[in-house]
């Protein structure tokens, strides 16, 4: 049965791609509130009631790709294109270091401008100006020696969403240069090289089946990462997928409960995303068994640029509005937001 099945993976972390479709495909609400209560376990048993925050920085909208869900795709030409300053960048750690992150994401498309070189620089004076924390680098597909350089440099994490692991899906969320070999050759690389990595995909993304999903079980489970980010897909209005249904609430929080009993020690944001299709969703994904929330640090005047998706929140708050509503939230289901870098419990190296 269902119980039979999650208490299965809580005990072996192990199941098949069977037992994968049938969970996902006949979830009841008792099963999913059983699964929860489960993961709430395993996540307070390594990680106690703490959530870790994570300063986002989104410094680049430009993008040399063009995923097909995706509003800040090449071919948007409505996109609003925006840079920061080696200086912003700073200045956003500086504030954020100020609220208490010790942590910083530098997120951003796949902007040329942005060479080696130029990454190279900003970790190295981000390490001298805040030594205590860690950057996570999500900036896409770069050559191995590209990755190797940033983490020589003192990167410690990245994060790169393998999006599905279907290669024909794949093909269907994005153009033809861009293929699922690919992006999964880069994260066994980045693994290789010693980064806190993180993967992940979009919950309910147009053309994804249950057996999809099992797949991108399956792919976690051999790669065995640090982190996993899944939020639900949302229609951007400027991109060919503008008229696909967004991925649930539901089927998002069931994945995050399935993901913290196959992988106990898993860094597992509650995402944005979440927390755009319902105003309770960072709340019940913590619930549901994440431990991680990465609020906003980008200046004001260009966060509504960084527009993956539509009706992005949070998008007219300051970072010390987010910081402290997020304690908030956090508080009220009876969680505490943690000053602290917040590294991965982890640690087994590549299978
Ligand atoms: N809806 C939800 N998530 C999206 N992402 C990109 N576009 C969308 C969308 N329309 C996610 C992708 C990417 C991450 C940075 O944001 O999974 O890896
Ligand atoms: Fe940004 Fe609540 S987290 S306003």
């Amino acid at each position: 049965t269902l119980i039979t099945l999650i208490d299965q993976l809580r005990d072996t972390h192990l199941l098949s791609k069977e037992e994968w479709i049938f969970l996902i495909e006949n979830r009841t609400r008792d099963v999913s509130e059983y699964l929860f209560s489960q993961a709430r376990e395993v996540r307070h048993r390594h990680y106690g009631h703490e959530v870790y925050i994570r300063g986002l920085i989104e410094f680049t909208n430009y993008c040399r790709n063009d995923c097909i869900y995706c509003g800040i795709r090449k071919s948007n030409l409505n996109a609003c294109r925006y840079r920061l300053s080696e200086t912003d960048i700073r200045n956003c750690c500086r504030t954020g270091y100020e609220l208490g992150f010790r942590t910083f994401v530098l997120q951003g498309g796949e902007d040329g401008w942005f060479t080696d070189q130029k990454i190279i620089s900003l970790i190295e004076k981000i390490k001298t100006d805040f030594p205590d924390c860690a950057i996570t680098l999500s900036i896409g597909e770069k050559e191995r020696e590209s990755y190797q350089a940033f983490f020589d440099a003192g990167a410690d994490r990245y994060l790169l969403r393998h999006e599905t692991y279907n290669s024909t899906h794949y093909g269907k969320l994005h153009p033809p240069a861009l293929t699922a070999a690919h992006r999964q050759r880069c994260l066994y690389d980045l693994k290789e090289i010693g980064y806190q990595t993180g993967t992940g995909f979009m919950v309910g993304s147009p053309y994804q089946t249950a057996e999809h999903l099992a797949e991108d079980m399956l792919f976690i489970q051999q790669l065995n990462p640090h982190m996993v980010g899944i939020g639900p897909f949302i229609p951007h209005h400027d991109t060919p997928f503008a008229a696909q249904p967004a991925g649930t609430l539901e089927l998002t929080l069931f994945m995050l409960g399935l993901l913290r009993l196959m992988i106990p020690k898993l860094l597992l944001p509650s995402t944005t995303a979440l927390g755009t299709i319902d105003p309770n969703g960072r709340e019940l994904g913590i619930l549901a068994g994440a431990n991680v929330v990465m609020p906003n640090l980008s200046p004001t005047d260009v966060r509504k640029d960084y527009a993956l998706y539509d009706n992005k929140i949070c998008t007219g708050d300051e970072a010390a509005e987010c910081r402290h509503c997020m304690e908030k939230r956090m508080e009220k289901i009876g969680y505490h937001v943690v000053v602290a870098r917040g590294d991965s419990l982890n640690t087994e190296t590549i299978p």
